[in-house]
């Protein structure tokens, strides 16, 4: 039997929501569900705007909701004014002022426990003194941090003034920095000496001085929070340390009141081509699904501990930690460390130290925990943990089993929740004490959210089982505005296959006899490697801008712990290296490729041929290279190529 087939008998195991988790949650039951679903299908936008009155705190009320004038340009609550930090912190000081925001647990362990009122002031304190750096409403700034508070405060604050902020992964190059800082055209840079992470530490201030000596004319500041403490060099007139910045700044910042549609951060992605493209979130519409997604799949109540591993770095560090979390006054749990260092129940040791009731993490950690065996999470007090979820790839049934039963002790529902950088905020994922799971599906899309499986003419596939595109067809409030400073990009990617009816996800996805859904993996040239996004054309390129490569393609190929493996075809100037030359080649290679985008993008595999397969219009023949990656027999017609003898070469039989 296939594997494929295999998985889809063995789901036929349904696990509804626990009487227990019912009884208390937010939206009880199918029929709550359904009645939201209900209210969205009769009015698509008076359901939005409903929640949008409801659940955001609004300076100037809207009076448009959604303004299609320039489809699929779509905006909302255009005529709104509204501040996200404010939302997230300022509307919480009178009932929550003392109550706990922020957990904070070091690498070496030290923890730290911040208030919202505690919060707030740092975040207003800040906000000040970005302004005295010369920061303005509507400038880039581009944040370089560790997994530390002090990343959240660099965020929160620009939003308090209307700043645009743009994060980059601290695992991310000078070379990635400078390519974002450039493109997002920064005024100011905020990063740190370096950063912790698995008893390493990562020299991010060094990183940050090799990208702005090779470029990056727009920024006039850096400021340096310190969090190791080790001597780094500073550029006077240019870097400022955090503490100084700080200096003489009073903790009243007014909050700007900015229109709704205040593009609040840009964060880039990987896609199809070499060039990582810069989504563009707005703050209205964008606060609001994270906030309704607080609510309805991670069921937020006032005295859960909310952890999502997620680095700040990526768009589930920004939806589900630096906004969603304090947007509906939680407590959350941050952790700058990694989940196996010093140990391997470093993760559960957090939870049962921190009292953790939801806990949301990616099926990569859950499989890597997973192989460690059972012993070690069972040394660990789980029994505060409610709820679980996981985020970035499909989770095979056997990663879910064992979270569900080793991890959640058979008592915690699991949200599979599908969505990308582009949506903002979860679009397809149960409501955990409304919908029946299904382990491996991320289940139906949410209410307000109209997505679907199409063939290639558009036409909605209505067989069971039967794999097409995802889609969107409606507009939702945190979508993408667009890509910066490339509009025709943003048409070209989401909208243009189906002539701008609907959003395109690039994924493919099938729907079961229940409508249940399935995401099968990227239908573009886009990895998933340990549910981070990688372009091959990007790794590609890399690898091409080294002297000794001619031509590079990259593929992936499944990886029982990362998802995929990255395995990359080398066509080597002045000859094909073998044995030692080939070795040492391949190491260089790796650490080229890390230096160029971070550790992440390494090829795990590196072989090299005379020439790459290509058809006769001279594409290279990507399906081919996959089979070969994966050692599957050619079912390929290669017989126009010009030299068979290649084949045998990437395969490694010659
Ligand atoms: O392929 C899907 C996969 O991750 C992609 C989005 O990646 P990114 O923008 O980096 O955002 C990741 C965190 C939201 C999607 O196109 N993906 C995300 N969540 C799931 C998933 N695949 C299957 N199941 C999921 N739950």
């Amino acid at each position: 039997m296939s594997e494929e087939l295999e998985s889809v008998l063995n789901e036929s195991r349904i696990f509804p929501p626990p009487a227990a988790f019912v009884d208390k949650a937010r939206i009880a039951g199918w029929e709550a569900l359904q009645a939201l679903r209900e209210e969205a299908r009769a009015d698509h936008q008076g359901f939005w705007a409903r929640l949008a009155q409801e659940k955001l705190h609004w300076h100037t009320p809207f009076s448009v909701i959604l303004d299609d004038s320039r489809a699929p340009h779509y905006a909302w609550f255009t005529d709104g004014r509204l501040n996200v930090s404010y939302n997230c912190l300022d509307r919480h000081l009178a009932d929550k002022g003392g109550k706990t925001a922020i957990i904070f647990e070091s690498d070496e362990g030290a923890t730290r426990h911040i208030s919202y009122a505690e919060l707030h002031e740092a975040v207003c304190r800040f906000a000040n003194a970005l302004k005295a750096q010369g920061v303005e409403k509507g400038d880039r700034v581009v944040i370089y941090m560790p997994m530390i508070p002090e990343a959240v405060v660099a965020m929160q604050a620009c939003a308090r003034i209307g700043a645009t902020h743009s994060v980059v992964f601290g695992g991310f190059s000078a070379q990635a920095l400078k390519d974002r800082i450039e493109d997002a055209g920064a005024k100011l840079v905020i990063t740190a000496d370096a950063g912790h992470r698995g008893g390493k530490r990562v020299e991010l201030k060094a990183a940050a001085d090799q990208a702005l000596a090779a470029g990056c004319p727009t920024v006039e500041k850096v400021i340096v929070y310190r969090r190791s403490g080790h001597d780094v060099p500073m550029q006077p007139g240019r870097d400022i340390w955090w503490d100084q910045a700080l200096a003489g700044q009073g903790d009243d910042c007014p909050p700007e009141w900015l229109e709704a549609e205040h593009p609040l951060f840009l964060l880039y992605t990987s896609g199809s081509t070499g060039k990582p493209k810069g989504i563009q979130h707005a703050s209205g519409g964008y606060l609001l699904n994270a906030v309704t997604t607080m609510e309805w799949v991670f069921d937020i109540q006032d005295d859960d501990v909310f952890w999502c591993t997620a680095d700040v770095g990526w768009i589930t560090g920004h939806s589900y930690v630096a906004y969603g979390p304090l947007a509906v006054g939680a407590t959350q749990v941050i952790f700058e460390g990694t989940p196996t260092h010093p140990h391997g129940g470093r993760f559960w040791e957090i939870c049962q130290n921190h009292g953790v009731t939801i806990f949301y993490t990616a099926p990569t950690a859950i499989r890597a925990l997973m192989k460690l065996g059972d012993e070690i999470p069972e040394r660990y007090d789980l029994s505060k943990l409610r709820l679980l979820g996981t985020v970035g790839e499909p989770i095979n049934p056997e990663a879910w089993m064992w979270y569900y039963e080793v991890i959640g002790g058979r008592r915690c529902p699991i949200v599979d929740t599908w969505w990308q950088t582009e949506t903002g905020a979860h679009m397809i994922a149960p409501l955990p004490g409304a919908t029946p799971l299904k382990p491996g599906s991320c289940t139906l899309p949410l209410p307000g959210i109209e997505a679907d499986v199409v063939d290639a003419e558009g036409n909605p596939v209505t067989e069971a089982d039967k794999g097409g595109f995802l889609v969107i067809k409606k507009p939702w409030p945190s979508m993408l505005r667009t890509v910066w400073g490339d509009p025709q990009r943003y048409y070209d990617t989401y909208w243009k296959q189906f002539d701008g009816r609907y959003y395109v996800a690039g994924d493919s996805a099938r729907r079961d006899q229940d409508g249940y859904f399935w995401i099968m993996g990227r239908v573009d040239d886009v990895l998933n490697v340990s549910g981070h996004r990688l372009g091959t054309m990007e790794i590609e390129s890399a690898l091409v801008a080294h002297p000794r490569v001619a031509e590079a393609a990259v593929v992936g190929r499944p990886h029982e712990v990362k998802g995929e493996a990255i395995v990359a075809f080398v066509v080597t100037r002045g000859g094909r290296p073998s044995g030692e030359a080939a070795d040492a080649l391949t190491a260089e290679l790796r650490e080229w490729v890390a230096k160029e985008i971070g550790p992440i993008a390494k090829p795990d595999e590196i072989r090299y041929a005379e020439g790459l397969p290509k058809t006769r219009s001279g594409k290279i023949m990507r399906r081919l290279l996959r089979a070969i990656a994966r050692g599957e027999a050619i079912t390929q017609d290669i017989s126009t190529l010009e030299n068979e003898e290649i084949i045998k070469q990437l395969q490694g039989e010659a």
